[in-house]
């Protein structure tokens, strides 16, 4: 992988904040858009842009087979067994929520369970709580131990006969626990479970396939994949997508309407109800053909070694508390400093021009396993650099300057 070639492709990177180079530590948020990316969508709206699935002049239908070129690209990108088996969302978020509300709505009955863990995202906390709340059923949780890991063991021991559905993130965005996610979704099934694969922040980390990982369903967003905010992609089974329920209703998802009754589409329109996320997905489309030349494993060696250098680097900070030691680790590092607030730390960064993401990251229950509200998390993607990571330390280091010492207080 060219490092330079690659990072020259992100016109953000070479801004400035406040005169300091902008340094963007926030890929687990959100991932910095490649050019071809941002054309693509331009291009789209600039020249070729119609709707999809209904009209029959030349601009819609050749939007629609673009459209539908990406759900094959994407198909291809996680070895789904079939292109129906795509659909498109608005995010992680909607993915995790349609089948929670469809399928989990379907399958979970009063008594029975539903198995998460301690490191999940809130979008993968609050659309089963919700479930089990309606349906008088029980939301299980997995701990994690104090290096932030969940053994299969312990895993293991929360399945029971009443466990319907598991829902588990592929990789934590708190912390960048990488979950032995093949070998809990084999627990899972042979307890007769479905399982949820929060698959986030694995998508741009870790090459999939479907096929040998044999989930039920698999969620991610595109804004993480250095494609469009407002993308996201569900995975399904296709004999799953085929019984379960409809979620939004309307357009472009029914077969036909009259007041008496109305029949549906099939798997994927079924699920894609209104007018799609049509430049989205053209974006989309784009993000996954420039992955796709870099190939994801030159990415994660790249991000991997980052990811070792930094928390090396961070270790030998002593007012540094690093959280999270699990040996397989996303490039993600949660931390905080002794005696100073992580917003403050955030905020004198972000005025060196280093975005970090500060706060509870969106996994408060994970953070509250540490004892803590807030983290200071640093995140890496297939732009960032050891000279970068070199600037944040000596950052660190300026900001320990301004703290009192312990005989001050
Ligand atoms: C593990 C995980 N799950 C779910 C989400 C929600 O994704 P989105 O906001 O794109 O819907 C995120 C986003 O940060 C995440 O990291």
């Amino acid at each position: 992988m060219d490092k330079e070639r690659v990072r020259s492709f992100f016109p953000v990177l070479s801004t400035k904040v406040e005169g300091s180079p902008f340094i963007y530590f926030d890929t687990a948020a959100t991932a910095q858009k490649p050019q071809c990316v941002i054309d693509a969508i331009s291009n789209f709206y600039a020249t070729e842009y119609a709707t999809v699935h209904r009209a029959i002049y030349p601009h819609a239908e050749k939007a629609s087979s673009m459209y539908e070129n990406v759900r094959d690209e994407t198909q291809r990108f996680i070895g789904a067994e079939h292109r129906e088996e795509i659909i498109f969302t608005k995010g992680t978020t909607e993915s995790l929520n349609l089948v929670a509300a469809t399928f989990g709505e379907q399958q979970v009955k009063e008594g029975d369970e539903v198995l998460i863990t301690q490191l999940e995202h809130h979008s993968n906390i609050v659309p089963w709580q919700e479930l089990c709340k309606k349906k008088n059923a029980k939301l299980v949780i997995v701990p994690v131990n104090s290096d932030g890991v969940i053994s299969v063991e312990t895993f293991a021991s929360k399945l029971s006969i009443r466990t319907k559905i598991v829902s588990i993130c592929h990789v934590a965005n708190s912390i960048g626990t990488i979950n032995p996610i093949k070998a809990m979704i084999e627990l899972a099934h042979s307890k007769g479970a479905y399982v949820v694969i929060d698959g986030a922040q694995a998508a741009s980390h870790i090459p999939l396939d479907m096929k040998s990982l044999n989930a039920d369903f698999y969620c991610f967003s595109a804004h993480k994949l250095y494609g469009p905010t407002g993308l996201g992609v569900l995975y399904g089974k296709k004999d799953h997508l085929d019984s379960m329920p409809i979620y939004q209703s309307g357009g472009d998802m029914v077969d036909k309407v009259t007041f008496a009754k109305t029949t549906f589409q099939k798997s994927p329109l079924k699920f894609e109800a209104g007018t799609p996320l049509i430049a989205q997905v053209m974006g989309f489309g784009a993000a996954l053909k420039f992955i796709e030349e870099i190939e994801l494993k030159n990415i994660a060696t790249h991000e991997n070694a980052l990811y070792t250098y930094a928390l090396k680097k961070m270790k030998a900070i002593e007012a540094i508390e690093i959280h999270g030691k699990a040996e397989d680790s996303g490039p993600i590092i949660a931390f905080t400093i002794e005696g100073m607030h992580p917003l403050d730390v955030g905020t004198l960064l972000g005025l060196k021009g280093i975005a970090i993401r500060t706060g509870h990251l969106c996994a408060q229950p994970t953070l509250a396993s540490f004892g803590k509200e807030s983290f200071c998390r640093i995140s890496f993607g297939m732009y960032n650099t050891f000279d970068e990571i070199d600037v944040f330390i000596k950052s660190l280091e300026e900001i320990l300057q301004i703290l009192p010492t312990r005989s001050q207080i």
